[in-house]
């Protein structure tokens, strides 16, 4: 993977001192020697700023993107505001569009895709005893203790939050402090003790292996909540795999085993309590960068499915590496979840198991659906960025 230029930014104003036709772009330079950048002239008509192009309060494209000529061409080529804006008179019509400097330069740099945020890989030599947490008090007091609890789950995967009174209705407001409590089949807040009133394992005291939640929905939900409010007995300790970390180990050392866990879509199907649902997802799933962006893993919900002979072994023995990797204890770390102490995790990244336990525990949670949670962690960003200046 090339490393490319999208995390930077300029430490001042972005500002234009050059702009020419180069063929048929028009290409931007940018004060300060940054590497000019060329745009087509269909893009630049698409998304011009002006009020009668896009909307000021909605932010709404409001250009009738199918009434540009398809061979624009701009009659006159401008540098207006300082430096701050490109503005363009168009051959055809004599219309201008306006585009914002720091506009352009946004997209120059990330062709306006999001990248995959900044994460730290752990096993359990990285992260020993020393869990990232955020106390309840510091979460729930403003935007800044609350923003410092999600950026930490961007980057680990998880963070507990400490001295969460034990329980139900305290734990339901942390959880929509971040978004709303996603609805699913087991209901939205769930709040269980071992029983089988569901046919699932999570539902039994008996040990769980590393996996990811809902790899048979369509969209599994990005992250999940826990929060014990009652142990009375042995055992039941949670464990939790960094997905991204195996799947950075088997880039690195199989890439024949990782070119297949990330392009074999596995079926998985949940069937029962009057429901059939089914989804397919690779066991890594890769963004437009190939950088990691989701694992979908659960052994106990694969449906059947079936590949040619040579393809289905390959499948058959890279999912028994990662398999192998997921449950290699040096990957793995435990914690006993006591009421107070709740756990929020990256269902995309992060595998979850238990251990079998006796007794009776109450545990309580929620699931919150992944585009809710990373909305939240952009608007805390953009508060925080509004509030330094
Ligand atoms: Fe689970």
């Amino acid at each position: 993977m090339l490393e490319s230029t999208a995390h930077r930014t300029p430490t001042s104003e972005v500002l234009l001192n050059g702009v020419k036709l180069v063929g048929n772009e028009v290409e931007v330079a940018w004060a300060g020697g940054s590497s000019p950048a060329r745009f087509s002239p269909v893009w630049l008509r698409d998304h011009c700023h002006s009020k009668e192009s896009l909307h000021p309060d909605t932010l709404q494209r409001q250009v009738d993107t199918f009434a540009i000529p398809a061979d624009i061409a701009p009659a006159k080529l401008e540098i207006s505001d300082g430096g701050r804006t490109l503005r363009i008179v168009w051959k055809h019509d004599g219309s201008a569009s306006i585009l914002p400097a720091a506009f352009l330069w946004n997209i120059a740099q990330g062709e306006g895709r999001e990248r995959a945020p900044h994460r730290r890989l752990w096993d359990r030599a990285v992260i020993g005893e020393n869990f990232p947490s955020v106390s309840h008090a510091e979460i729930m007091s403003g935007d800044a203790g609350l923003l410092r609890w999600l950026s930490t789950v961007e980057e680990y995967g998880f963070a507990l939050a400490t001295g969460v009174p034990a329980t139900l209705e305290a734990t339901k407001e942390l959880v929509t402090r971040i978004g709303y409590v996603r609805e699913t089949i087991f209901g939205g807040m769930w709040d269980f003790t071992a029983n089988m009133a569901f046919k699932d394992t999570a539902y039994t005291s008996a040990a769980i292996g590393p996996h990811t939640d809902g790899t048979y929905s369509i969209d599994s939900p990005g992250h999940q909540l826990f929060h014990c409010l009652k142990f009375d007995g042995s055992g039941g300790d949670s464990t939790l795999v960094d997905g991204f970390k195996v799947a950075d180990q088997i880039r690195q050392s199989d890439p024949m085993a990782f070119e297949v866990l990330s392009t074999v879509k596995v079926p998985a199907q949940y069937l029962g309590d009057g429901v059939h649902l089914r989804a397919e997802h690779p066991v890594i799933g890769l963004d437009h960068n190939g950088d990691l962006a989701q694992i979908a893993y659960n052994n106990y919900d694969r449906a059947p499915f079936r590949l040619a002979t040579p393809r289905m072994n390959a499948f058959y023995r890279a999912l028994k590496l990662f398999n192998q990797l997921i449950n290699d204890p040096s990957n793995e770390i435990t914690m006993r979840l006591e009421p107070g102490t709740a756990l929020l995790f990256d269902n995309w990244r992060t595998l979850h198991g238990r251990r079998s336990y006796q007794g009776f525990r109450r545990l309580c949670g929620a699931y919150l659906n992944k585009e809710d949670f990373d909305s939240k962690l952009r608007v805390l960003r953009a508060r925080t960025r509004e509030g330094a200046h």
